[in-house]
């Protein structure tokens, strides 16, 4: 089955939908924040640049960001593999790119899940060709029994389960980023 169960089960979007709490937003400020120490210590007298995958990872990219104490800049990369359903297509599209060259810097990419992996697999090779001094990957999220791909993630936030999650940025059809914490919809029988 292409989706896998925790997306093929979901119907069309209903007012009757509930979301229920996977990780809470205490749980998500913790593990940013040690990421952020981890991160800092890491990248200590380097020129330190983020890449924010948008748009589902521009409220994990904003805390890290504060949780990282050292001076970095951050761009923003507009990528589309969606639509508005819960599958992949495998086909990734830059809908905005980066505003300064990233050559001879370290990229820190910022992710807010890897699902399949394809959206990775493209973002590295992309990088790759603009030369930058290192590419290394944040993931607040990995689903790993949907991985078509291997990708290698330096700074994990979660694995999750095979379940469709939204919230903390990330979205179902362009709702829920708003969510303070991540949740699974759980859809009533109509
Ligand atoms: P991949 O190319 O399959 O790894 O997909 C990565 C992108 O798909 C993520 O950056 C998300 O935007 C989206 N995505 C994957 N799984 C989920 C999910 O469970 N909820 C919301 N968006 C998801
Ligand atoms: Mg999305």
């Amino acid at each position: 089955m292409p989706g896998g169960p925790g997306r093929a089960n979901l119907g069309a979007m209903s007012n009757q939908d509930r979301v229920e709490s996977l990780l809470s937003a205490e749980t998500l400020a913790a593990r940013v924040r040690e990421l952020g120490a981890q991160i800092t210590r890491d990248y200590q007298g380097k020129d330190l640049v983020l890449v924010c995958v948008l748009k589902g990872s521009f409220v994990f990219a904003a805390d890290l960001a504060r949780a990282i104490d050292l001076p970095l800049s951050i761009e923003f990369l507009g990528l589309k593999s969606y639509g508005d359903s819960q599958e992949t297509g495998g086909v990734v599209q830059i809908t905005s790119d980066l505003t300064k060259p990233v050559a001879g810097r370290h990229v820190l990419v910022v992710e807010d899940i890897v699902d399949t992996g394809l959206t990775l697999q493209y973002l590295r090779q992309n990088l790759a060709t603009r030369n930058p001094s290192s590419v290394r990957l944040a993931a607040l999220l990995h689903k790993p029994a949907r991985a078509r791909v291997k990708t290698d993630i330096d700074y994990l936030g979660f694995t999750i389960e095979d379940v469709f999650v939204v919230g903390y940025g990330l979205d179902w059809a362009e709702k829920y980023r708003n969510l303070p914490y991540l949740g699974v919809v759980v859809q009533e029988p109509q």
